[in-house]
């Protein structure tokens, strides 16, 4: 594997980070939900580009100072390379950028590699959201990093 770059995710990148979503989520965002995403004025997105493809995205979108993660995921075959962490980061820095007081998401607490990632870049446990998920139910674990 090449090196890899984090970008601002662009209308091109869509149809790539679709297949991301297909081959990591039970209920992937379409190419035209993330084109309809990046429209949006409180959106920022990255994607994390490896020979010649996305391979990975993030977002997130924020309003009266809050943020709240969108989605982060990897291709299979490239998770474990720090691609994740990378992209992740990137959401992190933007939220400091845009000086929010804080950055949330859920996960599913059965999601050990995101969760583990999540605190390694600050995320604390705050709580829960019930019968959040489907395909399968599953609570939500909410998790926030504060800048303030
Ligand atoms: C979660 C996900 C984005 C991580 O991406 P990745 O590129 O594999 O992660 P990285 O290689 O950057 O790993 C960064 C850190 O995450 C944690 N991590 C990653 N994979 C892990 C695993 N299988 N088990 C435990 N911790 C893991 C580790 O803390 C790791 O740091 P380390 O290498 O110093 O131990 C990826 O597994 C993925 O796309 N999963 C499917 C989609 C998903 O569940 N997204 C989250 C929705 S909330």
């Amino acid at each position: 594997m090449s090196n890899f770059e984090i970008v601002k995710f662009e209308k091109s990148h869509a149809a790539d980070a679709a297949e991301v979503e297909k081959a990591s989520f039970s209920q992937p965002w379409s190419e035209q939900s993330l084109i309809s995403q990046l429209e949006r004025d409180d959106s920022c997105m990255f994607a994390a580009i490896c020979c010649g493809k996305a391979v990975g995205w993030s977002g997130m979108e924020h309003s009266f100072g809050e943020g709240s993660v969108l989605n982060i995921a990897v291709l299979p075959e490239y998770r474990g390379k720090g691609i994740g962490e990378a992209l992740t980061a990137a959401l992190v820095q933007k939220s400091r950028e845009l000086k929010l007081d804080w950055l949330m998401l859920e996960v599913r607490p059965s999601n050990t590699a995101a969760v583990t990632l999540y605190k390694k870049l600050g995320f604390a446990e705050i709580g829960k959201r019930p019968n959040f998920y489907s395909f399968p139910r599953e609570d939500a674990l909410l998790m926030r990093v504060d800048f303030v």
